[in-house]
């Protein structure tokens, strides 16, 4: 397996679900990784990769902090040599902190103003600080995790939602300014991922699976791994072509009009 042999990867928010399942996914086609996170378990998983014999580094830094994120893009070029592909994952998506993103009432100013700077400025001085090194060795990919909800307008989310759009339009503006130095950017978004953890009782476990399944076009559960072939995808040389792209992986949650449940409802009558 070497679709990414030789390879240098950034990879933020590496210690979470999402980003260790790319890490891995990347690390195991010949990518070597330097794992970027707020939490100090990003050695642990970093060691864990290490125990499989990937090449991988692990690095404690804040994505919303311009010197951490210098930092690690200097940390790659001086463990590597080089710098091929950044891929911007950090989020805060944790319980504790989506449950108080309501609406532009409910919301306060600084609670927005965090959410925008740990999702959104952070891909914003990542791509600053990653394009000059990725020019020096003729180009590489950016690839910037957004979200379905950046899609439309939603009753909750308002925080969220606004950094994901504001990701979408970095994603096209970095791909259109630096394309000319062989630089390509796109984002992914996925629909809703559940950790594994969740398990064969997710559609209960998980609050809002069933409403998300119930307006996919496939009635399926997306799976880390589906995040994550998609991350090797967009590293790879395969998606030369590509950029500038925000693609949607959500069993098709955003590609439809609303006429789903009318189909289903016909289904069963
Ligand atoms: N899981 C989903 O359903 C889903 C859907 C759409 C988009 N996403 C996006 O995917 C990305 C990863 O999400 P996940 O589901 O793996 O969540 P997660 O909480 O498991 O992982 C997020 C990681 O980001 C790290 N992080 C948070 N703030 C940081 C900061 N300031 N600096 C550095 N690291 C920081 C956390 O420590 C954590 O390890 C996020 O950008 C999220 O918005 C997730």
């Amino acid at each position: 397996m070497d679709r990414l042999a030789g390879k240098v990867v950034i990879t933020t928010g590496a210690a979470g679900g999402l980003g260790f399942a790319g890490v891995r996914a990347m690390a195991a086609e010949g990518a070597r990784v330097v794992m970027m996170d707020l939490s100090p378990t990003v050695h642990d998983r970093a060691e864990e990769l290490a125990g499989s014999g990937f090449d991988v580094t692990s690095h404690v830094g804040d994505v919303s902090v311009e010197s951490d994120v210098a930092g690690v893009v200097a940390l790659a070029k001086e463990t590597y040599g080089r710098l091929d592909v950044l891929w911007n994952n950090a989020g805060l998506v944790s319980g504790g902190w989506i449950d108080q993103d309501t609406d532009v009432v409910g919301v306060s100013r600084d609670f927005l103003v965090r959410t925008l700077e740990v999702n959104a400025v952070s891909v914003f001085l990542g791509s600053k600080h990653a394009v000059p090194v990725m020019a020096e060795s003729g180009g590489g990919s950016i690839i910037n995790t957004s979200s379905v909800q950046a899609a439309g307008g939603d009753l909750a989310l308002v925080a969220y939602g606004t950094s994901k759009a504001a990701v979408n339009y970095l994603t096209k503006s970095v791909a259109t300014s630096f394309g000319h130095l062989g630089i390509r950017s796109n984002a992914l978004a996925p629909g809703l991922i559940p950790p594994p953890a969740a398990g064969a009782h997710q559609l209960e476990a998980v609050a809002p699976l069933r409403m998300m399944v119930d307006s996919q076009m496939l009635d399926a559960v997306g799976e880390q791994a589906d995040v994550a072939n998609a991350v090797v995808f967009l590293a790879s040389d395969e998606s030369k072509f590509i950029t500038g792209q925000v693609i949607y992986v959500d069993g098709g949650v955003t590609g439809h009009l609303p006429t789903l449940s009318d189909r289903r409802k016909r289904a069963v009558a």
